[in-house]
């Protein structure tokens, strides 16, 4: 067979170990031909693409990003895409498409597997916002490098009696400020999932600081939001599949804070740093154990699907059972850790 493979969306630590797997597999044990299509569907729309062999693909298991580059090209978007892209498909004789997406990449794939091409996806992201999977590949780097810079920040914000806001990404979910918060040993953790009230949150470090404590963390998702009427909010630009592109809510968080506490407030804007560099070993098992089993997944013929994490086991879930709903944090989670939320 000869077997597409695509990275799209953002990029993220593990994405390079799904198409080592995918090689490995695919070409090394079952003789398959792999493709690797580049820059997302845009790759696919204009026919840029690269056979991957073994030989290849070495040394990648540690490397971050993706070598196949990647893009937000949402082919549905423009005029005679979706033509190209077929064209692309039969010229090259693919018989499979691998697509290692979020919810947009995948959501692509689910609309083309209706259209007849036989897809297989796999779930990235470092949001870890993607329904029917446990956790995505990505996330636990995410999390451990924003862990280590509150590690870092804390020694910082206590030389200098400061409160340190600390912006992380995570789009409309609060995975990465949840997790990263609690490991980090955040003194507030503001998610989108539940709107923050800045004076109640200043209340709360000031009195952090009558009983002793000099400094204070605060980490928040850059997809926050203040309760209404409270705090200014900021209009954003949107992406090819109508996403607002966030982040400034620290910017605009800090002088709030400062202004209500008489504390020096000061920001730091975890940002790209986040999905950049090499994977945990965590991620490289993940991303290595979804590679192979899309592989299988191709094998069987079984398509329209996504492989996903339930527990410790690999399973097949519907690719429109990922992409029909944001995994947001459940309210049980929220209530355990209600003692950070500002
Ligand atoms: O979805 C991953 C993510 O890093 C989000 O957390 C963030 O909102 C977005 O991508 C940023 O995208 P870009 O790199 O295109 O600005």
């Amino acid at each position: 067979m000869r077997i597409g493979i695509l990275t799209g969306g953002g990029d993220c630590p593990g994405l390079n170990a799904v198409i080592r797997a995918v090689v490995r597999k695919g070409e090394g044990i079952r003789g398959h031909q792999i493709l690797g299509f580049h820059r997302g569907w845009r790759g696919v729309i204009d026919g840029e693409v690269t056979e991957l062999t073994t030989e290849a693909t070495r040394g990648l298991l540690r490397r971050g990003g993706t070598i196949l580059r990647t893009s937000r090209t949402n082919p549905y978007k423009e005029a005679g895409s979706i033509e190209s892209l077929q064209g692309t498909l039969a010229r090259e004789h693919v018989d499979a498409l691998i697509a290692i997406g979020g919810e947009d990449t995948l959501g692509v794939a689910h609309r083309l597997a209706g259209e007849g091409v036989r897809c297989v996806g796999v779930p990235k992201t470092i949001d870890n916002d993607l329904s029917a999977t446990d956790y995505t590949f990505g996330f636990d780097t995410a999390v451990q490098i924003a862990a280590e810079a509150l590690d870092r920040l804390h020694t910082t914000a206590e030389s200098h009696d400061r409160v340190l806001v600390v912006e992380v990404m995570g789009r409309h979910a609060g995975w990465i400020a949840l997790h990263s918060g609690l490991a980090g040993g955040a003194d507030a953790i503001l998610v989108p999932e539940l709107p923050f009230d800045v004076d109640e949150l200043a209340e709360r470090l000031r009195h952090r600081h009558t009983r002793g404590a000099g400094y204070s963390i605060v980490v928040v998702a850059e997809g926050a939001v203040p309760l209404e009427g409270t705090m200014e909010t900021q209009e954003a630009g949107v992406d090819d599949f109508g996403h607002v592109r966030l982040g400034g809510i620290a910017a605009r968080l800090a002088p709030e804070l400062e202004q209500r506490t008489g504390f020096e407030t000061r920001v730091v804007v975890l940002g790209h740093l986040l999905r950049g560099g090499t994977p945990t070993a965590y991620d490289r098992i993940l991303a290595t154990r979804f590679g192979l089993a899309a592989v299988d997944a191709v094998d069987d013929g079984d398509f329209d699907i996504m492989v996903a994490l339930r527990g410790t086991e690999i399973v097949r879930v519907p690719i429109a059972d990922a992409v029909g709903q944001l995994k947001t944090v459940p309210p049980e989670r929220l209530a355990e850790a209600e003692v950070f939320f500002g």
